[in-house]
């Protein structure tokens, strides 16, 4: 009986393990089969990468969506070239192959989005990057509408002493215009719908209707104002919020409402914050968004800092918050 117990006791922690862990992966996920890349071309010296802003956004970022102003973006980018791309994600393309990126969420997108039913809904997606989970999401039936930084604007810095604010939010605008280019290739290449909006996430344009569900992957780390953010998108949402971030407190803390301000001491100045789960939970009960499910998985990264060096796993948790 009490070996019975012991053997019990192990299948169940080695379950939690998995669950907290994320070792239950999806069949396939990350199967090690044969991937052919294709390797990103650097830009000949002395020259750009594809910049395709105007200087004047429309007043007040409104229009958009109307089908026009979607044909005009996607004639801006209708040339772009892998060189002028940043990939965050690993992408597939139409012919099997794979272009690496920083993230690899290829066999977990599932896993990553908290398994939101994405048939038939209209999605919000806010900070799309190279839009792997756009392109995904379109594939599974949704109907996706990604919101980025554009135009003139930066992501928003911690002002460090150490570093040139002028000259790192230059870098920034430029990095994350090399970003958008990896979107709009990928649009291209898998002949999406899916459509793009550009503005202030505190100010959403007045005209982009509603959505059932609204997906933050990512993106609440490096936000000065993460709660001006979500109610931003909380009175555009109907059905469910999903927010992913990296997990930074213990599993046992993480029913608790934490933050961390700077996590990085300064090292980044992208990194506004650690989230816990219990925090965003909180957050998104004020907002109307009470019924919350946490899951934990890990996802590949590779560090940034280091472009040759191989993907470890990182750990990361997903809240999926519906209203009643
Ligand atoms: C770390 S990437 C996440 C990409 C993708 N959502 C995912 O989960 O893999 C962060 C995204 O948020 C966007 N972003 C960062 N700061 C932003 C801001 N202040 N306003 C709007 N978007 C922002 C970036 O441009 C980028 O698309």
């Amino acid at each position: 009986m009490q070996v019975l117990c012991t053997i019990q006791l192990i299948v169940a922690f080695r379950a939690l393990r998995r669950i907290i862990h994320g070792a239950s992966a999806p069949p396939g996920r990350r199967a090690k089969k044969h991937e052919e890349f294709v390797a990103v071309p650097r830009l000949p010296e002395g020259t750009n990468a594809l910049a395709v802003w105007p200087k004047q956004p429309p007043a007040n970022y409104l229009g958009q969506l109307e089908p026009e102003f979607q044909e005009r973006f996607a004639s801006w980018w209708q040339d772009v070239k892998l060189e002028d791309c940043y990939f965050y994600h690993r992408v597939r393309l139409r012919d099997g192959k794979t272009i690496d990126g920083v993230w690899n969420l290829l066999g977990c997108e599932a896993e990553y989005l908290g398994g939101v039913k994405l048939r038939g809904r209209r999605v919000l997606e806010l900070g799309p990057a190279t839009g792997w989970l756009t392109t995904w999401m379109e594939q599974q039936g949704a109907d996706v509408v990604g919101f980025d930084l554009g135009w003139e604007l930066a992501p928003d810095l911690l002002p460090l002493a150490q570093f040139d604010g002028n000259e790192l939010r230059a870098g920034q605008v430029e990095f994350v215009s090399r970003v958008t280019n990896s979107w709009w290739l990928l649009h291209r290449e898998h002949e999406l719908s899916a459509k793009a909006i550009y503005g202030s996430i505190y100010d959403l344009p007045a005209d982009i209707g509603q959505y059932d569900i609204s997906i933050f992957g990512a993106i609440l780390l490096h936000l000065r104002d993460p709660f001006l953010a979500l109610q931003q998108v909380a009175r555009r949402t109907d059905e469910a919020i999903v927010v992913v971030e990296p997990l930074a407190f213990e599993i046992d803390q993480s029913g608790h409402s934490l933050a961390r301000w700077n996590p990085t001491q300064g090292r980044n100045p992208n990194g506004w914050w650690n989230h816990s789960p219990g925090e965003l939970i909180d957050m998104l009960k004020v907002l109307g968004f009470p019924r919350a499910t946490v899951t934990y998985h890990r996802q590949e990264y590779r560090p940034e800092s280091d472009p040759t060096s191989a993907h470890v796993e990182a750990p990361m948790f997903t809240v999926v918050a519906s209203r009643d």
